[in-house]
């Protein structure tokens, strides 16, 4: 695979690397031997020259706003594609046939279930407990469940812990939404399909019927694809690493909620609503503009840049449009739809914007729809888990069986004190 070197010269010496091409993107000079080679680290706060993997799964090209899973564009999945046939290409490679669609459906419905003891779980979170505190505690709790898929040297297991992951989030994500609100947990329903499944376990209560809006669980759907997998983000880093030690992967995941939860990453589309909130009317654009210009302020526009896209978000430009259908059907004429519309015009009109390539990102609208279908805002970075969670497996298991995979450990810069002998502290 190494198709050309790099030469670096350090202390008088040269010293040769491969460049590796990879099917599409950026070379990667492979400087695993440098440290041998040289003494020398390198140093990269954030990752942002660094290739941690080789991965097969998803491909962005963020100066074209261009999201691939497996090749196939993010539009024409979101568009005719479903979560369920989503997540077996991300998890298996190809799109299914029809009848492997099939027996992946009946296996992730026969896993929506979760240990009836879990209810118990959950009753010791208080009621006012964020979501994603319960989120994160329940799903590192499913490895004490569900000890017999924990080991990760067994291919069988891991595909079982892969698919109850995937079948379980929704059920996990509807608990702790119920419990939040203290109406009783509704069980699954096998006979809907992934999203209308979570929408009734999420709204339905036992003294009234329940009928799945198709319009609402297509957005939901969509939704949930837009979010599947993103590369190598943050969470999906950290479920990554985690992993690298052998853990499990329902603790990997967990971990992987754990940094999602962050409002530089899952929590922003919870933070722009608050911030379109805030904003109100659309006469009250240009003094956040301004705010967000000043480099005194720490105010940023939410839901706008992006570490990888300097291009439009291709996840915005669906997400646009689902905002309008999802509106349009519930019959909301929400203002700050046309505060976060006129927000973004004036935005990607402005020389700060347009020089920074600051771009609407996948949560800019998101959370008007989450809105608009009645979560709250705490469930938003709930949902975004759900969805990310095939993302995740499917990253870990690629993870596991890579011949080249080495527990992640970084190196660091040290800037402390140099070695200093102890003084008893009668004596300081
Ligand atoms: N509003 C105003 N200015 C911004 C914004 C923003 N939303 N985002 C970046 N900038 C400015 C920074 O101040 C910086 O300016 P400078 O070069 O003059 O110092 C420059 O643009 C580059 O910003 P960085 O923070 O260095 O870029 P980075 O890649 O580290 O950050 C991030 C990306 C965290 C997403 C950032 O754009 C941000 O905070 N956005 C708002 C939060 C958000 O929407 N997050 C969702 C990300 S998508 C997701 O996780 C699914």
């Amino acid at each position: 695979m190494a198709d050309s070197s790099a030469k670096l010269e350090i202390g008088g010496n040269t010293h040769d690397y491969a460049v590796k091409d990879g099917s599409v993107g950026p070379q990667v000079i492979d400087i695993r031997k440098l440290y041998a080679d040289t003494g020398a680290f390198t140093y990269d706060p954030g990752f942002t020259s660094t290739a941690s993997c080789e991965s097969g799964i998803t491909y962005i090209d963020g100066d074209k706003g261009v999201l691939l899973h497996r090749g196939y564009p993010i539009d024409q999945l979101a568009e005719q594609s479903s979560f369920m046939e989503v997540a077996y290409l991300l998890l298996r490679g190809e799109l299914p046939g029809k009848d492997e669609l099939a027996e992946f459906k009946t296996t992730i419905t026969r896993h929506t279930m979760v240990h009836e003891q879990l209810t118990t779980f959950f009753r010791g979170f208080r009621r006012d407990a964020h979501p994603m505190a319960i989120l994160v505690g329940v799903v590192g709790a499913l490895s004490a469940f569900y000890h017999d898929s924990t080991d990760i040297s067994s291919p069988e297991q891991r595909r079982i812990a892969s698919h109850r992951l995937i079948a379980k989030i929704p059920t996990i994500a509807a608990m702790a939404y119920k419990y939040s609100v203290g109406q009783p947990f509704v069980y699954p329903d096998n006979n809907l399909s992934y999203a209308g499944n979570f929408l009734k376990m999420t709204f339905a209560v036992p003294a009234e019927e329940y009928v799945v809006d198709p319009v609402i669980e297509d957005a939901m759907d969509k939704i949930f694809i837009l979010h599947a997998d993103h590369e190598q983000n943050a969470s999906t880093s950290t479920v990554r690493l985690a992993g690298s030690s052998g853990a499990n992967p329902f603790a990997c995941v967990a971990a992987g909620i754990a940094c999602l939860w962050g409002p530089a990453h899952g929590g922003a589309n919870e933070a722009c609503l608050n911030m379109l909130r805030e904003i109100g009317t659309v006469d009250r654009i240009p003094e956040f503009i301004a705010r967000a210009k000043n480099k005194d302020d720490p105010f940023r526009l939410m839901g706008f840049g992006h570490r990888v896209y300097k291009n439009y978000d291709p996840r915005a430009t669906v997400m646009q449009k689902v905002a309008k259908d999802v509106l349009e059907k519930m019959g909301v004429s929400d203002p700050i739809f046309d505060v976060a519309k006129e927000l973004e015009h004036i935005a990607l009109n402005d020389p700060y914007f347009v020089e920074k390539k600051l771009y609407p990102n996948v949560d800019f609208y998101s959370g008007i729809i989450l809105s608009a279908i009645g979560f709250p805002t705490t469930m938003f970075t709930v949902l975004f888990a759900l969805a990310r969670t095939v993302g995740w497996v499917a990253q870990w298991n690629e993870m596991i069986t890579d011949p080249a995979q080495k527990i992640g450990r970084p190196r660091q810069l040290y800037t402390g004190p140099t070695q200093r002998d102890y003084t008893p502290v009668e004596k300081r």
